[in-house]
């Protein structure tokens, strides 16, 4: 697809691996956007965690429990998932070992204009658009035919490995998920996986949000939701920076070492009809330790579309909510428009134009 051109910006990390106390005038938030304290959510309550173990046995109130997640946090940790702790542990080190390279060597993999793919950082469309306090690297992982060699640094021992074998097991994961949530939205258990249409794609993206002077005035990642089917995040075990929507202020997400948190996508919030939520969410930073995270986002083919399905739609109580958009279009579309502290999903709701 065309992506339109992205405009280079400088590294964050190798800003503040110079100066320490870097900062400039593009990383400023509006006053309403800062990481401050007073925004922060008056419950001091935290995501769901889903016992994975207990899910894949068919245990019914841990259904139950997902089916709350979904619809009250769109956001849960979950915990006793069969991923090998080896396997975190080695697509860490694989993340760490990439930052670690210098500039000159990373950006060998540089994201090229026309690309989402690479070294780099978010999006970037505008020149006054503010900037995150983060870098990034994306790569397409499945099917295994759209992975783009050129921008893997397969120089690094282990790193091929380390995310190859990460994931796939995060699609088993996945595949798990969906097959609990067919079945919560009233389909049978392949129905989710069937509506990604042809191809199923998964694409990772290694974020490194480097120490700020002022985690007061920056956002390592500015609010937005994911435009997934469902992302998995991997964390570092001992720094907070994921907040999460929820009930008008942000919620914290504190790791639990091991566990993956798991978040609903805007492809599943069109085809539940508004059930399951796409939440917004943001990263903050620190002024002591630089925190790395992995997220991987399964997508549908381009072609599929976004509206409901039939199970999640009942014309007295719950009318068409969501339009029916193709996927890629959607996804073109919020690429090139700014949302201005907008969810992407009001673009898909009916009567939004
Ligand atoms: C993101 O959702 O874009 C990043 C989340 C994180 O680093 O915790
Ligand atoms: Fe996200």
């Amino acid at each position: 697809p065309t992506w339109g051109k992205s405009l280079p910006v400088p590294s964050v990390q190798e800003m503040v691996r110079k100066d320490h106390e870097f900062l400039s005038e593009r990383y400023i938030q509006e006053h309403k956007d800062r990481a401050v304290a007073t925004n922060l959510s008056p419950t001091t309550s935290e995501i769901p965690i889903i016992n994975f173990s207990l899910l894949i046995n068919g245990d019914e109130d841990e259904r139950r429990k997902l089916d709350t997640a979904c619809k009250e946090w769109g956001f849960f940790q979950i915990t006793n998932h069969g991923v090998p702790e080896k396997v975190l542990k080695k697509m860490k080190a694989a993340v760490a070992a990439f930052y670690e390279l210098p500039l000159e060597e990373k950006s060998k993999y540089a994201m090229a204009a026309d690309d989402i793919q690479g070294y780099g950082q978010v999006y970037v469309v505008s020149e006054h658009q503010k900037l995150d306090w983060c870098d990034i690297m994306v790569l397409m992982t499945l099917p295994p035919e759209y992975k783009k060699m050129k921008y893997w640094p397969v120089a690094i021992p282990g790193f091929k490995e380390a995310v190859e074998e990460y994931t796939t097991e995060t699609l088993k994961l996945a595949e798990e998920i969906f097959a609990n949530i067919s079945l919560l939205m009233g389909m049978d258990k392949d129905a989710l996986k069937r509506l990604h249409g042809k191809i199923m794609k998964q694409a990772i993206r290694m974020n490194y949000y480097p120490t700020c002077s002022r985690p007061d005035l920056v956002l390592g990642v500015s609010p937005h939701s994911d435009t997934s089917t469902i992302t998995l995040l991997l964390q570092d075990d001992d720094i907070t920076g994921l907040q999460i929507r929820h009930r008008e202020g942000w919620v914290p997400v504190k790791p639990i070492p091991n566990a993956i948190v798991a978040n609903i996508g805007d492809v599943i919030e069109g085809w539940s009809n508004g059930v399951y939520k796409s939440i917004e969410h943001r990263a903050v930073t620190n002024v002591t330790a630089a925190r790395m995270s992995v997220a991987t986002f399964v997508i549908p083919d381009d072609d599929v579309e976004l509206g409901p399905v039939e199970t999640m739609v009942d014309d007295y109580n719950r009318p068409v909510m969501y339009k029916s958009i193709k996927y890629g279009d959607y996804l073109r579309y919020t690429f090139s428009k700014k949302m201005d502290g907008k969810a992407n999903t009001e673009l898909l709701k009916v009567g939004n134009e």
